[in-house]
Formats: C-alpha cells, sequence, structure tokens
C-alpha cells in the first residue's frame, strides 16, 4: 500500500529543512538503481522522430504564460508522432547522462535524480496502435506494453472522472521509480518526488500549447487501482500525477 496522507503528512512534519540526508544508499556508497527501467528482454522498442529536428515553435513567452490554461473538451484530431516527440522531450528530454550517475533533463529535478517513469495512455497518435506505452528516455524511444483491444479498460478506471481521459488523445502518467530518488535522500524523497512533477507538468501545459494541444493536469486518481493496473507495488512504484492532452 502506498502512504497516506497522513502518514506523508507526518513525514514532512517530521523533518527539518535543514536535516541532512544521512545513512542513505549513496551516503553508504552502495551501488546506484539503473537511471530508468530496464526494457523487458525480446521487447519491440522504436525511436521517436530525433528532438533535434523537431521545428522550433515560435512564440512570445509572456502570451505563453499568460494564456496557459488547463483544457479539459479535446478535439477528434490527431496528435502527429512530432508532436509527441516534442511533447515528451519537453518534459522528460534527456540532455546528458552523468558520469558519476543522474542525468541531465529539460525539467529540473532534485539531485539530478528523475526518478519519473512516463507511461502513455495513448488514443489518438498518428501511426500508433491504442495502448499503453512507456517513454524511454535515454534512447527517446516508445516501448509498448499493452496494444491489445481494449488493453485500457481497467486504467480508466483508476481515474475518479474518466471521461477526459477517455476522450483525451494521450493521456501521460508520471510514475515514481521511488529507489532512484530515496537512494540520495533517504525520506526527503518524498517531499522532492512531488515538487519534481511539478515541473514536468508545467513544460507540458507550456509545450503543448505551442502545438495546438490543450493539456489538463489530473490529480484525482484512486492510488490502488491506477497501481494495480500498472503493476505496480504503490510503494517502491507508485502514480505521482497524471495529464491529459488532445487537439483543441
Ligand atoms: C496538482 C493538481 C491536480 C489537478 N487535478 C485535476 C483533476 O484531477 N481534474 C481536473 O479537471 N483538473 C485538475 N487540475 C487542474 C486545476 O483544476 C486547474 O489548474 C485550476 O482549476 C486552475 O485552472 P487553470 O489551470 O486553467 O489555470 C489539477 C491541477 C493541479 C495543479
Amino acid at each position: 500500500m502506498i502512504m497516506t496522507e497522513d502518514e506523508l503528512m507526518e513525514t514532512f512534519l517530521q523533518e527539518s529543512l535543514l536535516e541532512k540526508c544521512q545513512d542513505t544508499k549513496k551516503a553508504q556508497q552502495l551501488p546506484p538503481p539503473p537511471l530508468e527501467k530496464p526494457v523487458p528482454p525480446g521487447t519491440s522498442v522504436f525511436r521517436l522522430p530525433e528532438p533535434d529536428l523537431l521545428p522550433d515553435q515560435q512564440i512570445n513567452f509572456l502570451e505563453l504564460i499568460e494564456v496557459r490554461a488547463s483544457v479539459r473538451q479535446y478535439s477528434a484530431k490527431d496528435i502527429t508522432l512530432k508532436d509527441l516527440s516534442y511533447l515528451l522531450w519537453c518534459t522528460q528530454g534527456v540532455k546528458m547522462a552523468l558520469p558519476k550517475g543522474g542525468t541531465m533533463r529539460t525539467v529540473p529535478s532534485a539531485g539530478a535524480r528523475h526518478a519519473f517513469e512516463t507511461y502513455l495512455l495513448i488514443q489518438r497518435v498518428e501511426g500508433l496502435k491504442p495502448g499503453l506505452y512507456r517513454f524511454l528516455a535515454l534512447g527517446h524511444a516508445l516501448m509498448p506494453i499493452a496494444v491489445e483491444d481494449g488493453a485500457l479498460e481497467e486504467l480508466y478506471v483508476g481515474f475518479k472522472a474518466d471521461r477526459m481521459v477517455r476522450e483525451s488523445a494521450v493521456t501521460f502518467i508520471w510514475a515514481a521509480d521511488f529507489p532512484r530518488m530515496t537512494y540520495m535522500f533517504g525520506k526527503r524523497a518524498c517531499r522532492y518526488i512531488y515538487l519534481d512533477a511539478g515541473h514536468v507538468c508545467q513544460n507540458l501545459y507550456l509545450a503543448a500549447h505551442t502545438l495546438g494541444i490543450g493539456t489538463c493536469a489530473v490529480g484525482a486518481f484512486d492510488d490502488n487501482n491506477l497501481n494495480a493496473a500498472l503493476g505496480f507495488d504503490g510503494k517502491n512504484d507508485f502514480v505521482v500525477y497524471c495529464a491529459t492532452t488532445g487537439k483543441f
């Protein structure tokens, strides 16, 4: 079971803001967890359009900040593969793997841990079979997880108001690979994982808008149901935050 909200609050309150991260696995010089969840042997992955080759979007920055808003209704239009590549690049794109572990990405992350895996509930992306996919940030590739008919049904059930998810072109699910964060920060990882998620989702809002794609953050999901549908134990792996997207 994932920590309840009460337990989480208790953890926050117990910690001093200045607490040093002692006794972490890093402090004990234990080997770090991998930068990304491994790809099961025999799984076919395919590379997304190169981020370097994606057209940049000319936009007035202040206007972008001011027009950003949550969009909860989408047209029936497909998102292109280039658009999806751009959104994934802007939210989790890896600019550099660091020699001592960690990665530098297009968003900030405490200790450069970048402890998220991005799962994608894909319904309307040109050239992709609808289904559940995982983004492989290190290779900027996609890994299909479940693409058979009806594969998304049990995932929808995890959302408190599933209409928006069902009607989205792509719903992003950011799931913590928690040992990647606790490795460096111990208990403070509880705090950082949620802070990191805000940066990721904000980049999605902004990047999507430049492409004519609307976004809505989603925190209203049932932890147990959604974690179970994704095969997570709720302690080492758990859903932190989601967002729906679709063309205006
Ligand atoms: C942490 C968080 C969780 C949210 N969860 C939901 C949600 O589950 N469903 C929803 O419709 N909107 C959700 N929102 C969107 C907010 O309702 C929205 O940001 C707010 O009403 C302000 O509107 P704006 O984004 O258009 O400025 C969430 C936003 C945040 C930051």
